[in-house]
């Protein structure tokens, strides 16, 4: 694999952080006045995710820290883990801001296990737009293994494989299936302006290289590396305007089809542990 994808995705990355940073959808204002405050995505995770409180959690592919700032908050001691220099240097000005300790890593989400300490996470916590960057699954799965201590716990919310899979919104208002579900080796090259959030920065790098992963491909990766699977929920919204002009935000500040939502899976969470040392660890 050229490494060719790294550079566009990054490129793409370090011109949207600071843009991220200065928008009202990421809220920095409300973290900076607000020392209880909770971005939405967290906000939304609490009823699955549980008690955080104490564990030593990674946050990979972190952005610009709010989410991992967030479960700093919640009481777990924080690494946030993003290849991107600008959002590793939004995050820490963020955390420097509101004086917290949590720290940032800048490094590809495939050498996490190289240079953070391998198998002594109690939390890998990563989603939201994060996997669709990665074009193995089984690659990443077997990072995630190289970080957990036995016990601990992978949680993932991330948008919905079906949700990727379609089509951009059409006038007849139809979901049409266009784009792989299963993963494929040749990425999907998308050339597109803007981003996200709402902001009237103009960019220059727009051509991103991106991967599906089939929600069985992803549930298989993590138990081939001896996880077990402890919950998978699919949700009927999702934390951005994936399909803009069909959908309504909700009072949880998620987005949801208007028309017969239950029509499709819009994110999921999913949840794994893993019970056993590594075999790493065995002295035999
Ligand atoms: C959509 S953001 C993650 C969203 C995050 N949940 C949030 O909203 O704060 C995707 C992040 O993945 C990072 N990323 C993409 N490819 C990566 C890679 N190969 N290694 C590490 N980080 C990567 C980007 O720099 C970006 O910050």
């Amino acid at each position: 694999m050229s490494d060719n994808y790294r550079k566009l995705n990054r490129a793409s990355w370090d011109e949207r952080a600071p843009a991220h940073a200065a928008s009202a959808d990421y809220a920095l204002e409300r973290f900076r006045a607000d020392p209880a405050f909770l971005s939405d995505v967290v906000r939304f995770d609490l009823p699955l995710l549980g008690s955080v409180e104490g564990l030593h959690g990674v946050h990979l592919q972190c952005h610009i820290g709010t989410d991992t700032l967030s479960l700093s908050r919640l009481g777990a001691r924080m690494t946030g883990l993003d290849f991107s220099p600008a959002a590793v240097e939004q995050a820490r000005a963020l955390v420097v801001a509101t004086g917290e300790d949590v720290t940032f890593v800048e490094a590809d989400v495939y050498d996490a296990a190289d240079v953070l300490p391998q198998f002594s996470f109690g939390l890998v916590f990563t989603g939201i737009g994060a996997l669709c960057w990665l074009p193995d699954i089984r690659r990443w799965a077997g990072v995630v293994a190289r970080l957990l201590a036995p016990g601990g716990r992978l949680f993932i919310r991330e948008g919905h494989p079906m949700l990727w899979s379609l089509a951009d919104p059409r006038p007849d208002g139809l979901l049409v299936v266009d784009h792989p579900y299963f993963e494929r080796e040749e990425p999907s090259v998308w050339d597109e302006g803007g981003t996200y959030v709402d902001t009237d920065a103009v960019f220059e790098h727009n051509v991103t290289h991106e991967w599906n992963h089939g929600l069985g491909e992803i549930v298989t990766a993590l138990l081939d590396e001896g996880l077990q699977l402890t919950g998978l929920v699919e949700h009927d919204s999702v934390p951005w305007e994936a399909l803009p002009g069909l959908m309504e935000r909700l009072p949880s500040g998620e987005w949801r089809l208007i028309d017969r939502p239950w029509r499709l899976p819009h994110s999921y969470t999913l949840q794994a542990v893993r019970l056993e040392a590594p075999d790493e660890l065995r002295i035999n």
